[in-house]
C-alpha cells in the first residue's frame, strides 16, 4: 500500500483534503496533480469545483470562470485548457495545434460541469454572489451544450458521438478497443512522459497511443471543420457515458436557468433535444447483457466490454423503471465483487487489469455519479454500499488518482484534486 490514512479522524482528512486543492492550486484554476497533469482539465474541473464550496465558494466559481477561458467560438469547451508552457507533459499545445488566443486541446470532456453547477447554486450560502457568477456562466454552458448536440449530432439522432477515447475521460477502457484498433497509427516518432511519472503498467499501451495521436493530427488537417470531421473521423462512437452525462446536465442546465430565472433562446432547443434523446436511447439497449451499451457507428457494432459507463444511464436518468432493476441487478452484484466500488471494467471480465487505468481501477467521481443514479431511481441501499466501500477507500490509501480494485493500492498521480474534491463533498 502506497499510502495509507486509516489513523487519521475526520477533521484531519478534511484539513488534508483541503490541502490539496491549495497546494493544486495555480492561481484560479486546479491542476489534477503535479507533474504529471500540469494544465486545467475540462471535467477535473467541475469536479474540483464541487470540493473547494465546501470551504471556498467564490473560489469554486472562478473554476469554472477560468475554465470557460478556454471556450472556442463554436462553443467547444475543450478538455484541456493550456493556460501557463509546461515540460512535464505530452502532448502539449502545440501537438494539438488549436489557433485560439487560449490555447487548448481540441476535443472534449464528459459536460459533468452544469450538474455540479446546479448542485453549487443549490448548496452554496452566497445565493447572490452565485447568480452573478451564474449570470455570465450560463450562456457559456448552453452555448457549449448546444455545440454536443449540433457538431457532434448533425443527423439529429439524440445520441451525440465521440471522437477520441480521451473525450470520454476513460482513455483505455476495454470498450473502446475495438473501435480504437481499427484507427491508423501516427507516422512520427515521439516521446511519452507520463512513464516518466507514473509506472508504465498504470497507464495506456503505446500501441493506443499511437492511435491517439493519430486522432489529435487527423483534426488538426481538417482543420477542425465540424462537417469534414464528422464525415471522415476515424473514430466515431455513440458513448454511452457521455450521452448519460450530458442528458443529465442539460436537464440540470434547464432547471438551473429556471432558478435563476434566466431567459436565454437556446433553452427551448435544449428541451427539445433532451426529448430527441430520450426517444433514441432504446437503440443503445443491449438485451443480450442487459444493459445500454456504446455503439461504434463507423461499423455499426456494439462496444461489447462491460464496464462502468453502462452504470451511467442511471446517473443520466435514461432507463425505464424495468431497464433501471436490470442495471440495478448487474450494480449489485459488481458492487459485492468489488471490495472498493466500483471496478471501472466488470470484475468477471478477462479484460480486467486492476492497476491500468480505466481498465479496472476504482475511481472515486465514478462511484460518486454511479451512487447518485442508484439513489435516484430508488436503491438506496446500494448507493450507501458504494458510499461506505468509498470512504473505506479513502482510510486505506488516501487521495490518489485511482485505486487498485482488488487492493485498494493508490494508483496514478498521488494528492489528487477530485479525489479530494469527491471526498469533501460526498464522503465528509
Ligand atoms: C492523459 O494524458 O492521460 C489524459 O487522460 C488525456 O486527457
Amino acid at each position: 500500500m502506497k499510502s495509507g490514512f486509516g489513523m487519521l479522524n475526520k477533521e484531519s482528512m478534511i484539513k488534508k483534503a483541503q490541502e490539496i486543492l491549495v497546494e493544486n492550486d495555480l492561481g484560479g484554476y486546479t491542476i489534477p496533480t503535479h507533474g504529471l497533469y500540469p494544465f486545467q482539465w475540462n471535467w477535473d474541473a467541475a469536479i474540483t469545483a464541487l470540493g473547494w464550496a465546501k470551504f471556498d465558494e467564490p473560489r469554486a466559481w472562478l473554476e469554472l470562470v477560468t475554465l470557460f477561458k478556454g471556450q472556442w467560438d463554436n462553443g467547444l469547451l475543450p478538455h484541456i485548457v493550456f493556460h501557463e508552457h509546461s515540460d512535464t507533459y505530452f502532448p502539449g499545445a502545440d501537438v494539438w495545434g488549436a489557433v485560439n488566443e487560449v490555447k487548448s486541446s481540441a476535443i472534449s470532456q464528459p459536460p459533468v460541469l452544469a450538474t455540479v453547477a446546479k448542485i453549487m447554486f443549490e448548496e452554496c450560502l452566497d445565493k447572490a454572489n452565485a447568480k452573478e457568477e451564474l449570470n455570465s456562466l450560463l450562456p457559456q454552458i448552453i452555448d457549449w451544450h448546444i455545440w454536443w448536440y449540433r457538431d457532434r449530432d448533425p443527423e439529429n439522432t439524440g445520441l451525440v458521438v465521440s471522437y477520441h477515447p480521451w473525450e470520454s475521460g476513460m482513455d483505455n477502457s476495454p470498450a473502446w478497443d475495438d473501435a480504437l484498433d481499427d484507427v491508423p497509427v501516427v507516422d512520427w516518432e515521439y516521446t511519452r512522459l507520463d512513464t516518466d511519472h507514473i509506472d508504465g503498467d498504470q497507464r495506456p499501451h503505446k500501441s493506443q497511443y499511437d492511435r491517439y495521436l493519430y486522432l489529435v493530427d487527423f483534426y488538426k488537417k481538417c482543420q477542425f471543420d465540424a462537417k469534414h470531421m464528422y464525415e471522415n473521423c476515424p473514430y466515431k462512437v455513440q458513448d454511452i457515458s457521455i450521452i448519460s452525462i450530458l442528458h443529465k446536465a442539460t436537464k440540470d442546465l434547464v432547471e438551473l436557468c429556471e432558478l435563476c430565472e434566466f431567459d436565454h433562446p437556446n433553452v427551448d432547443t435544449l428541451k427539445q433535444k433532451l426529448v430527441l434523446t430520450e426517444s433514441a436511447i432504446s437503440t443503445l439497449w443491449h438485451e443480450p447483457s442487459s444493459s445500454f451499451l456504446s455503439k461504434n457507428t463507423i461499423n455499426n457494432q456494439w462496444c461489447e466490454e462491460i464496464t462502468s459507463a453502462v452504470l451511467l444511464p442511471l446517473y443520466g436518468e435514461l432507463a425505464t423503471k424495468e431497464q433501471a432493476q436490470k442495471i440495478h441487478t448487474l450494480l449489485d452484484e459488481w458492487v459485492t465483487a468489488s471490495p472498493y466500488a466500483i471496478a471501472s471494467t466488470h470484475p468477471s471480465s478477462d479484460k480486467l487489469e486492476p492497476k491500468r487505468y480505466w481498465r479496472g481501477p476504482v475511481w472515486l467521481h465514478i462511484n460518486w455519479m454511479i451512487a447518485l443514479g442508484a439513489e435516484t431511481y430508488g436503491f438506496n441501499k446500494t448507493s450507501e454500499e458504494i458510499q461506505k466501500k468509498t470512504a473505506e477507500l479513502l482510510n486505506v490509501a488516501g487521495f490518489f488518482e485511482y485505486f487498485d480494485c482488488n487492493t485498494g493500492e493508490g494508483c496514478g498521480g498521488d494528492d489528487f484534486s477530485w479525489t479530494a474534491a469527491i471526498a469533501l463533498h460526498w464522503i465528509y
